[in-house]
């Protein structure tokens, strides 16, 4: 294994900007000088589907705690897209940010496609599929890596409290080809008809598993607990598995569960990356499955070892498992050219700023069934870089690092969804909170005790000069379809059209939106838009128009300077931290028969873990209502008054109750206000609709104000 050599760092003509071989090898540095994460991803999953990579330039230290308590309040967040942060440290290679194009015309209209816009980065002519001719398929990228690497360190672990081990790019490569051989040899067939389950958490098998399939045209199903109970089932059954790839026996045992209850009569197969015990095979015997290790079939693999059968960029790759907002999971069918389509559009936009290189280190600690995560690996293996699996333990993330040096470092600043929920449940405390915002106190208060020094974790993963890019996106796009140019770091827009999409903005007349004003449904269409959700037509076509267009569900409006901004949703439906979906419409008007109530606004968003409410007493109804319960005064100090305003909210809660509200749909704080919500002051429509993204902006203190009023 040759290790890389510092050339490569400029192997894409593109200057080298952290001298990294040199200053990581220098013993005098603080730990992470010049080593850390020079490009750090930060992951917030909300809505089901959109997700939205945001970011903003931190400059002043003063500022921070303001920025980022900003980053959360944005309309984005608010409107329950899924939100992701980049955040680009560019600490120790300071370099002039010359923009990629003009940064007040970064988009432009396409001619004949009813003011569908793309980007003007790259070839105008058509869109963008694919940045390097010999990486157009996950199996060409993973090649590419190992080539450019010349057989560089690729997948690395670590027992604990040891250095981290590392297979080389060929040692992977092996590994994949002998385990796909072992899997054809068992009956499995070299196509894409064929799908190959994975239960695991990250971790270097993972990544063989998922080569193994790629080397002969198989397609890889991340399996995950946390969709919800019948998910695996689902999966299971939906995509025809027959073989699973799991990590731990707790695992095969719930998949065992399941055969035994004949809920998944096509499974055959489970191949343990871990140990495990006879009596597991005899339990997998009885009911007609076979349970194997994953070096044994890996060795008959290599026993019988059949010539790679690459894919094509238009054959699929993955199939990703997303929840829906009612029923059961949505199979995103993604190609190889999908996701190869998606991070070059990325890695175009981005190519004057920042070129990976064989020196990379990712930390991998994100779900690799996330999309985001498997675009972040995408480049690093493209490049040669490497990428290091945690020891499976959130708690042990920080000694991770230390040992690994990462340049690369994915964030999630909040809980997000039951996925990242599930990661983080074990962390501790300061886990838990928003790491961002956790990070901004620390600095703070270490500001305060006087302790000024620039070598904490803290100041290398978010002190130095942080420039976070934004974007937005979902799984059915692969990741991302907006992003940040470079050099605009102003905030209030997801950036512009990646170059491998157009985005055009249809109508939604019940919302009072149209195109002609430059507001409506953002729809995409390019290489990186899926195929369809798998064996699910009907929310196929309501996911893609006949003409190819994906269209989201979030509303969206062109600035002046061709950025997307993202201002209101279609259907007014949100998780919560936990993952709860909440359609707040319905919850009001349970809530508007209380007496004393004229109306409200139920807010909640998936940075939150509860709902809480604004309320507007009725004026001639209230005062006697408060009367009979012993509360005297006029109506504007009766809407001051903190005892009646927790009367109203019983009221409103026994409604909810009565009316068949689970718990985390009730509101657990409210404010009162005592001006009505109108068409005059801008929060009602001219037909007398809450204008739910005005209301959220006009009532942002107190709503930010009720929950932190309110500790769970
Ligand atoms: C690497 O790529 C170059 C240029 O495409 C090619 O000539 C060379 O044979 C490749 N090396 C390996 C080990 O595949
Ligand atoms: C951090 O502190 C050390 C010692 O005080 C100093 O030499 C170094 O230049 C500082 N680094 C930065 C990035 O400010
Ligand atoms: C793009 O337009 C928006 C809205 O007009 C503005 O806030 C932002 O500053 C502009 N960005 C640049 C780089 O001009």
């Amino acid at each position: 294994m040759k290790p890389c050599s510092s050339g490569c760092a400029c192997a894409l003509g593109v200057p080298a900007l952290l001298p990294r071989g040199q200053t990581g090898s220098s013993s005098k540095l603080p730990e992470f000088a010049g080593r850390f994460p020079e490009f750090a991803l930060s992951v917030a999953e909300k809505m089901q589907a959109p997700e939205v990579l945001r970011g903003l330039r931190l400059p002043e230290l003063d500022d921070l705690g303001q920025l980022l308590r900003s980053l959360p309040a944005t309309a984005l967040v608010g409107l329950g897209a899924f939100a992701a942060v980049l955040a680009y440290w560019l600490a120790s290679r300071p370099k002039a940010v010359k923009p990629p194009c003009d940064l007040s015309r970064q988009s432009a209209e396409v001619e004949g496609l009813d003011g569908a816009r793309r980007s003007v980065i790259g070839d105008s002519t058509q869109l963008l599929t694919h940045y390097y001719d010999d990486a157009r398929t996950m199996y060409e990228v993973f090649r590419r890596g190992f080539n450019i690497s010349e057989n560089g360190p690729c997948l690395g672990f670590r027992k604990p409290k040891q250095p981290y081990q590392w297979l080389s790019y060929k040692e992977v490569s092996e590994r994949a080809e002998a385990l796909g051989s072992g899997l054809l040899q068992q009956g499995c067939k070299p196509s894409t008809e064929q799908f190959i389950g994975v239960f695991a958490q990250n971790r270097p098998e993972w990544i063989i598993s998922e080569l193994a399939c790629y080397t002969y045209s198989m397609v890889v199903v991340p399996l995950y607990d946390t969709l919800g109970p019948g998910a695996i089932r689902y999966i299971v059954n939906t995509a025809d598995i027959s073989t699973v790839i799991c990590d731990k026996p707790d695992k095969a045992r719930v998949l065992l569960d399941h055969v035994e209850r004949r809920e998944t009569p096509g499974l055959r197969s489970i191949i343990l990356m871990d140990p495990f015990e006879r009596e597991l095979q005899e339990r997998g015997a009885r009911c007609g499955v076979r349970v194997q290790a994953m070096h044994h079939v890996e060795e008959r693999g290599r026993e019988s070892r059949h010539v790679p059968v690459p894919p094509r960029p238009e054959d699929l790759s993955i199939v990703c498992f997303t929840s829906g907002t009612t029923g059961n999971p949505k199979g995103a069918m993604l190609t190889h050219g999908n996701v190869v389509a998606d991070f070059s559009g990325f890695l175009k936009v981005t190519e004057s700023q920042w070129a990976p290189t064989c020196a990379d280190v990712h930390i991998s600690y994100l779900p690799l069934a996330h999309m985001f995560e498997r675009m972040v690996q995408s480049v690093v293996y493209c490049h040669g870089g490497r990428v290091g699996f945690f020891q499976g333990d959130i708690r042990l993330l920080s000694d991770d690092m230390k040992a690994l040096r990462p340049t690369i470092f994915p964030v999630v600043p909040r809980l997000l969804n039951r996925m990242y929920d599930k990661i983080f449940s074990q962390a501790d405390t300061s886990l838990k909170r928003w790491m961002l915002e956790f990070a901004a106190k620390r600095k703070k208060a270490e500001v305060r005790n006087g302790i000024i020094r620039n070598d904490s974790l803290w100041d290398k993963l978010f002190f130095n000069k942080i420039q976070v890019y934004e974007g937005y996106g979902q799984t059915e796009c692969t990741a991302g379809c907006t992003f940040t140019t470079p050099g605009d770091w102003t905030s209030g827009h997801v950036g512009a059209p990646l170059p491998c999409n157009l985005i055009r903005l249809k109508d939604v007349e019940e919302l009072n939106y149209f195109a002609s004003k430059g507001e409506g449904e953002i729809c995409v269409k390019g290489p990186n838009v899926f195929k369809g959700y798998l064996k699910d037509e009907e929310k196929t076509t309501e996911a893609l128009d006949e003409e190819g267009w994906l269209h989201t569900g979030d509303i969206g409006k062109w600035l002046p300077n061709g950025t997307l901004k993202i201002i209101d949703r279609k259907k007014h439906i949100f998780k919560l931290a936990q993952g709860e979906y909440i359609a707040p419409e319905k919850i009001e008007n349970i809530y508007i028969r209380s007496d004393p109530v004229a109306q409200i606004y139920v807010h909640g968003d998936s940075l939150q873990a509860f709902l809480v409410g604004i309320v507007v007493p009725d004026s001639e109804v209230m005062p006697g209502w408060a009367k009979k319960r012993g509360f005297d005064g006029t109506y504007a100090e009766l809407c001051k008054n903190k005892e009646l305003q927790r009367a109203i909210m019983e009221d409103m809660v026994r409604l909810g109750k009565e009316s068949g509200l689970h718990s985390f749909e009730q509101v657990k704080a409210i404010y009162i206000h005592s001006d009505m919500f109108s068409v005059q002051n801008g929060l009602l429509t001219p037909t007398l609709k809450a204008k739910r993204p005005e209301l959220r902006d006009y009532f942002k203190r107190q709503i930010e104000e009720l929950y932190s009023s309110i500790s769970i």
